[in-house]
């Protein structure tokens, strides 16, 4: 097992690509906390397994970020792996951007993000691994995505510059991308619910089909491990060939 003893958190575990990741982890012998809003979504019975611990917080909440935090410390002292994965991809057409849509967007997938980051670090162990989740739509223009792919732009960028900083390599922890294409969710459900969409979408993926959450759980375990001991401020694309199309 490659995370045996190892402590996880994983922020929007509780579905999609977060909760595949969970399994995942939790498969490989980690203690993996699933964060995710107080809410059903919680408390399924999906995410409370044998080796989770599922815990309330909304990544858009410094304070609630900082009480999760000082949860973590108090049951295990220590986080080995750090999975920075909620986010939201609703937002208006961009003639309609206003600063409310702005904000419920960012909050989450940018300062949910950085905020989750800089209040795990004094947990993060020596050797500890970091995985945000970006996406493709970083790099491709995409209708009506204009919004949500900035975010992901920044935290790309933000993840290279944090993974080649001196302060965390002298502790060697690492900081890594997954960048995801389309993948089958409830979040990706929502955004193609009219089947003309989905279609136009799966005709963007050179491999033809939607990708599933597991396989993007499967290079979050990989970023995540030992096995990728030499990799940092780098990117796994796992898009069906969508990048390069
Ligand atoms: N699906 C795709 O095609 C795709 C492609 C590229 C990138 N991604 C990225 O992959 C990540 C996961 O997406 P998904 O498709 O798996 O979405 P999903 O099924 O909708 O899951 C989103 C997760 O984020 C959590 N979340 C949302 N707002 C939160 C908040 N304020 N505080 C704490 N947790 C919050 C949700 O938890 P609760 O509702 O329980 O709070 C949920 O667990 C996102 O960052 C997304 O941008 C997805």
């Amino acid at each position: 097992m490659q995370l045996s003893g190892k402590i996880a958190l994983v922020t929007g575990g509780t579905s999609g690509i977060g909760a595949a990741t969970v399994r995942r982890l939790a498969s490989e012998g980690a203690r993996v906390i699933v964060v995710g809003r107080e809410g059903p979504r919680l408390r399924q019975p999906a995410v409370h397994l044998e080796r989770t611990e599922p815990i309330a917080a909304d990544v858009t909440n410094a304070h609630s970020i900082a009480r999760l935090m000082s949860d973590v410390k108090e049951r295990h002292g220590r986080l080995d792996v750090l999975v920075i994965n909620a986010g939201i991809a609703t937002a208006p057409p961009i003639h309609e951007l206003d600063p409310t849509s702005y904000d419920a967007l960012m909050d989450v997938n940018c300062k949910g993000a950085v905020f989750t980051f800089v209040h795990a670090l004094p947990l993060l162990a020596d050797g500890a691994s970091v995985v945000f989740v970006g996406s493709v739509a970083a790099r491709k223009g995409q209708p009506g995505d204009a919004l949500y792919a900035g975010s992901k732009g920044f935290l790309h960028a933000f993840a290279r510059n944090a993974g080649t900083s001196p302060e965390l390599l002298q502790r060697r922890i690492r900081v890594n991308v997954v960048t995801p294409g389309p993948i089958d969710t409830p979040l990706s459900a929502a955004a193609t619910a009219d089947p003309q969409i989905r279609a136009y979408v799966e005709g963007l993926i050179p491999m033809g089909r939607w990708g599933k959450a597991e396989e993007v759980a499967e290079a979050i375990l990989f970023l995540g491990s030992q096995a990728s001991s030499f990799t940092t401020g780098a990117e796994i694309t796992v898009d069906g060939g969508m990048s390069h199309a």
